[in-house]
């Protein structure tokens, strides 16, 4: 028997690898560690995964791929998760899962384990991945199984069975869960699980708090080609590069915090703290290129699609025929979406400082409040004569009701 474990180097997914061991007698256990950006030591990674048993280790520089095949086509999409989550941990979530099930036919592997908890959504998103891609493939997630109930019961398990730990971070261990990749930083638990408490500075590791930030404001612009950005300050930058300078810059200026509660798929309400700087920047001069670029309706129905689309990649439902339906639409409407953003970014804030475009669709001729010869005004009458007739009609009927 082999496994391929999600294997992060933190204390859960160590303690899984014997765990496993133990559980499935015989078993092979194959770490498999994906970099999605998250500032680790890769190196330390492998021999920590060594150290605890597993028989072979995957060390995966997935950055790219999850940016230019997964976060752009959220970009693209506008999707955003009750109005406020960028969907960081989400949409990374399918793409870590395709990687364990190439390793796992690859091997020949019979089982996939993941150290998510049994309360949140991304056990959810691991395993729908799985048997989207690879239905004959098991799922095994210990935390739904063992007795471990605390960080504790880890610790001893993890003595006894020379998972090697590190004392100094288990002695002040940062009291938040975290997921970190190069679009997002997540913090959920602790104080922050009353929703009454606004979070310390402590929290923040990627973005400096806003009133820390300098006090002139930084100008910044961003080009797109069909939906996609390809370039800050003039110079054409390749996916990985692009968003690590945009989360300098938007971290050095404090934007893109957010405080949520959000609804979780599994029930609960959970409460989050995101960072995620060089997102907020793109997903907010994405838009502002939308608002020149697009019709009215295409805008309007866009918003909608937006809305399921970001429910779908919550949800974990990356690899289904509605999200791959939507994508077709989106990137429809993307056609013209070219053109360059500026934006001024100020202790916290963004805001725009003006955008072009070669396919923009405003018209100064057309909308001037002075002179113009392209509009007629006396045009507006039958439009509204006949576009305010089922208004006029029902008022006319409550008139000649009330009369009789
Ligand atoms: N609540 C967010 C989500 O569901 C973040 C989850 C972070 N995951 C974690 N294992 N710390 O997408
Ligand atoms: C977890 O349970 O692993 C973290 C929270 C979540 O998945 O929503």
């Amino acid at each position: 028997k082999k496994i391929v474990l999600a294997y992060s180097g933190g204390l859960d997914t160590s303690v899984i690898i014997p765990w496993l061991k133990e559980n499935y007698a015989g078993a092979e256990v194959i770490a498999a560690c994906a970099d999605v950006g998250q500032p680790d030591d890769f190196e330390a990674i492998e021999k920590k995964a060594y150290a605890s048993g597993a028989s072979k280790v995957y060390i995966m520089d997935i950055k790219k791929e999850f940016l230019e095949e997964y976060v752009w086509p959220t970009v693209k999409a506008g999707a955003v998760y009750e109005g406020k989550y960028l969907l960081g941990t989400s949409f990374a979530r399918p793409l870590i899962s395709k990687k364990l099930v190439e390793i796992a036919k690859q091997e020949g592997a019979d089982a996939i384990a993941h150290g998510a908890t049994g309360k949140g959504n991304d056990q959810v998103r691991f395993e729908l991945t799985v048997k989207a891609l690879a239905p004959e493939i098991k799922l095994i997630a210990p935390w739904r199984m063992w007795d471990m109930k605390s960080r504790e019961d880890e610790l001893v398990y993890a003595e006894k069975h020379g998972v090697p730990i590190d004392y100094k971070s288990e002695e002040n261990p940062y009291p938040y869960s975290m997921d970190w990749n190069i679009w997002h930083l997540s913090h959920e638990g602790d104080d922050l699980e009353n929703p009454a408490n606004a979070p310390k500075d402590m929290v923040y590791m990627v973005t400096t708090p806003p009133e820390k930030a300098p006090d002139v404001p930084e100008y910044v612009t961003i080009d797109f080609e069909q939906g996609v950005p390809v370039a800050v300050n003039g110079q054409k930058m390749g996916a990985v590069e692009l968003l690590t300078e945009l989360n300098a810059i938007g971290a050095k200026n404090g934007v893109g915090i957010v405080d949520i509660v959000e609804n979780r798929l599994v029930g609960m309400k959970s409460r989050g703290i995101y960072e995620n700087p060089g997102g907020a920047i793109i997903m907010y001069a994405h838009r502002e290129l939308e608002y020149l670029c697009l019709d009215r309706d295409t805008f309007h129905y866009k918003e909608l699609v937006a809305n399921k689309y970001a429910e779908l990649v919550y949800d974990g439902k990356w690899f289904s025929p509605l999200r791959e339906a939507l994508d077709a639409f989106v990137n429809e409407t993307q056609e013209t979406v070219t053109g360059t953003v500026k934006l001024k970014l100020y202790k916290g804030n963004i805001m725009s400082a003006g955008s072009t475009s070669p396919y923009s669709l405003y018209s100064e001729e057309y909308v001037t409040f002075g002179e113009d010869d392209v509009y007629d005004q006396t045009d507006a009458e039958g439009f509204i004569n006949l576009f305010g007739l089922p208004l006029k009609m029902r008022a006319l009927m409550k008139q000649h009701a009330e009369k009789a």
